[in-house]
């Protein structure tokens, strides 16, 4: 059995309403949501999880009213600016997972010094999805992979689900073992439609910056309860665990 998820991804959900509950404004929640994104890394990283990748902002919230998405880009460029020494020096790789190109220059500038910065890393990875769609994620991924095998002089080509693979974005790591959303939503949002195929899936009903990391470890310890079957039987999985443990 597979007790400690190799990647994990987080839609993290319910900063608004954490605000609102206190009377505050809902970018007050995307503050502390930050710090609790901060929290997530470290503890991630001293859990030895290999991956994890954190939902920031959907192709769909740009419909947010104008001043939460443009306070929400401010958060991004201080974020990254300000993070990224301290992930380089924690020998944290990061990657902006997304469409960067919407993004005004000063943002796709920290995205990119900062991708730069700890790409040599080998620490954990920390995937940012912003403006993230898993829709446009297998768009590109299909568009990629016919242009090049048109390049290569192949004309119409039938593509198998490995040259989509191949040019998803986080193709080099191993999909999410376990997906976690807070915020009592049970519902995926266009996030990592492809990479989640198998995904266990886990809802919490804190909100985001209420998750802290022993809501983590809880997840992380349920997901060691359950059983992944890939499409076997129960039993098919338990004789494939006895024939590896007698070897
Ligand atoms: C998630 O919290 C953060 C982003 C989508 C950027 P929300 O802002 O969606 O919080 P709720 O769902 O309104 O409480
Ligand atoms: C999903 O949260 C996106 C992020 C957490 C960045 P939303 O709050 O935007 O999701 P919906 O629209 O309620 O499904
Ligand atoms: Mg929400």
């Amino acid at each position: 059995m597979q007790t400690k998820p190799r990647h994990i991804a987080i839609i993290m959900d319910g900063n608004g309403r954490w605000a609102k509950t206190r009377g505050k404004k809902r970018v007050q929640g995307h503050k502390e949501g930050m710090e609790r994104a901060r929290e997530m890394v470290q503890t991630c990283g001293a859990l030895g999880i290999e991956a994890l990748t954190l939902f920031a902002f959907s192709s769909e919230n740009w419909n947010r009213p104008q001043d939460e998405v443009g306070f929400l880009m401010n958060l991004f460029v201080t974020g990254l600016t300000k993070e990224s020494k301290s992930l380089h020096k924690n020998n944290v790789q990061l990657r902006v997972i997304g469409d960067v190109s919407r993004f005004d220059k000063k943002l796709q500038k920290a995205i990119f010094e900062a991708e730069k910065l700890t790409s040599s890393n080998d620490g954990i990875v920390l995937q940012i999805a912003a403006n993230y769609g898993g829709q446009w994620d297998i768009l590109q991924a299909a568009s990629k992979a016919a242009n090049e095998s048109f390049q290569n002089g192949n004309g119409m080509v039938e593509l198998t689900s490995s040259d989509i693979e191949a040019k998803l974005t986080g193709a080099d790591i191993p999909h999410p073992d376990l997906l976690i959303r807070t915020g009592g939503e049970q519902r995926i949002s266009n996030f990592l439609l492809w990479q989640c195929a198998y995904s266990e899936l886990y809802f919490s009903p804190l909100l985001w910056p209420d998750f802290d990391s022993e809501a983590l470890k809880e997840a992380v310890s349920e997901f060691g309860q359950r059983q992944r079957r890939f499409g076997k039987t129960g039993e098919q999985v338990e004789a494939d665990i006895s024939a590896i443990n007698n070897n």
